[in-house]
């Protein structure tokens, strides 16, 4: 079955390491294509968008190894341009090869990428930007076709700020003709971890971690070894998890420096929390309401990833609260699962209303998206009886197991 199974009501005790970032991996793998040569990437999480980013690599005529976290990618048998649609069309990221791919082979083919169904998610920014570095785009109802010769520097001014365009365009840009400047940039951890990456190998970047990135296009690069760090919205999960079920847990490697707006919301909510530099501790459970309404925002803003986690959140905790989703339109798309397990909310465009204090009971429910699911999971963990999670399939794109790293935190759930 494709499913979590969940044995609700016990509180958590024990400690779990916090695996590599989905998010940083993705564009670090696709970035692997302007390097000729062999580079390692370690703590790369084994979750199935990776698997599907390195199915992508190799029918592109990349070398893929894998030995316990570590990826080593030879990129010299890099011939083909055309990408294999089925693994385009599950993964938004593949959208991350269209800069990079560009910048190796001049032309490139693809079906529109897929990804999570949270909103329009369209790419109008990524093909309009890549235009103005060079590139001519030949859009089809089922996908486009790009080609470019040597990319060429452009000052973007854009109209908002989009974590994937930016990556985008910094992979365009590090071997491109002269400067490319980025405004507004976004900030997220997981840009400045693939700016790392690309320094590391030569590139020549400037602004990583601010709102505007000065890249100065360099003609070579060279192969490195680089470790992903930690992923900060897997971290933001289990500490939701622990909101919601109570209890002690330790969560390892957990990069508390770069959640701040996520462990003040649980402040808020009433846990106890320890920032140390080895990860975080959390004790006790969501039993205040919240004051102000959550906003998803930006980096270093509230991410949009761990909203409908904190949904589940509040749904338990006794005086509920306000959520609005600035991010994406269609991020509330677990609210009716939840009402199926007794949860009282309404929503009202972008915004949702919470009340508090509900006595949620487990059932069936559906994931229809990564994070969904992932929050389903963790509500059925505070629920009474025995919850299941259909379509796991969304849940491991982003989490390695999600029943053993629960598990590990004394939670009785398994994969079924
Ligand atoms: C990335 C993350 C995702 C996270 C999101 C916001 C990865 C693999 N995914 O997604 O987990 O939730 O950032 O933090 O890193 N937009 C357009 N036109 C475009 C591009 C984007 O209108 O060409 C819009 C989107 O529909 C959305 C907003 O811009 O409303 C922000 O999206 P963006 O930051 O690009 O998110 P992703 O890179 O898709």
């Amino acid at each position: 079955m494709d499913a979590v199974r969940i044995y609700g009501g016990n509180c958590l005790s024990g400690q779990t390491k916090i695996q590599g970032s989905k998010n940083a991996s993705l564009p670090i793998l696709a970035a692997t294509l302007l390097i000729d040569g062999t580079c390692e990437i370690t703590n790369c999480p084994d979750i199935s968008d990776v698997y599907h980013m390195l199915r992508l690599l190799e029918s592109l005529g990349c070398v893929v190894s894998r030995e316990a976290d570590a990826i080593r990618i030879d990129t010299k048998g890099v011939a083909e341009c055309d990408m294999p649609a089925d693994s385009v069309g599950v993964m938004r990221s593949s959208i991350m090869l269209l800069g990079a791919l560009l910048a190796r082979m001049g032309e490139v083919a693809m079906e529109y990428p897929g990804g999570c169904v949270i909103g329009r998610r369209p790419i109008d920014q990524h093909l309009y930007t890549l235009r103005r570095m060079g590139v001519e785009i030949t859009e089809g109802p089922e996908g486009f076709c790009a080609r470019a010769g040597r990319l060429h520097g452009a000052v973007h001014e854009l109209p908002f700020v989009s974590v994937g365009v930016t990556e985008n365009l910094v992979l365009a840009a590090v071997l491109a003709e002269g400067e490319t400047v980025i405004h507004p940039a976004a900030r997220e951890p997981e840009i400045q971890a693939l700016c790392e990456f690309l320094v590391s190998a030569g590139g020549k970047i400037e602004g990583a971690g601010t709102d505007r990135l000065v890249i100065e296009g360099v003609k070579k690069l060279h192969p490195v070894r680089f470790r992903v760090p930690a992923d900060r919205i897997v971290a933001g999960t289990w500490l939701a998890a622990c909101l919601c079920a109570g209890g002690r847990v330790f969560l390892e490697d957990a990069p508390c420096g770069q959640m701040e707006s996520v462990l003040a919301c649980a402040e808020n909510l009433g846990v106890n929390l320890r920032r140390l530099p080895e990860g975080l501790l959390v004790e006790g459970r969501a039993c205040k309401g919240l004051k102000e309404a959550l906003v998803t925002a930006v980096y270093p803003g509230f991410p949009t990833d761990l909203q409908s986690l904190f949904m589940a959140v509040i749904a338990f905790s006794g005086h509920g609260g306000r959520i609005e989703e600035t991010v994406f339109e269609n991020r509330f798309r677990i609210v009716q699962e939840l009402q199926k397990m007794g949860a009282d909310i309404r929503v009202e465009g972008n915004r949702a209303t919470v009340r508090g204090g509900r006595k949620l009971h487990n059932t069936i429910v559906e994931a229809k998206e990564l994070r969904g699911g992932a929050a389903l999971v963790v509500a059925a963990l505070a629920a009474e009886g025995t919850g299941i999670v259909t379509n796991r399939h969304f849940i491991d794109r982003g989490y390695e197991d999600i029943a053993r790293s629960l598990r590990d935190l004394g939670a009785e759930i398994e994969l079924t």
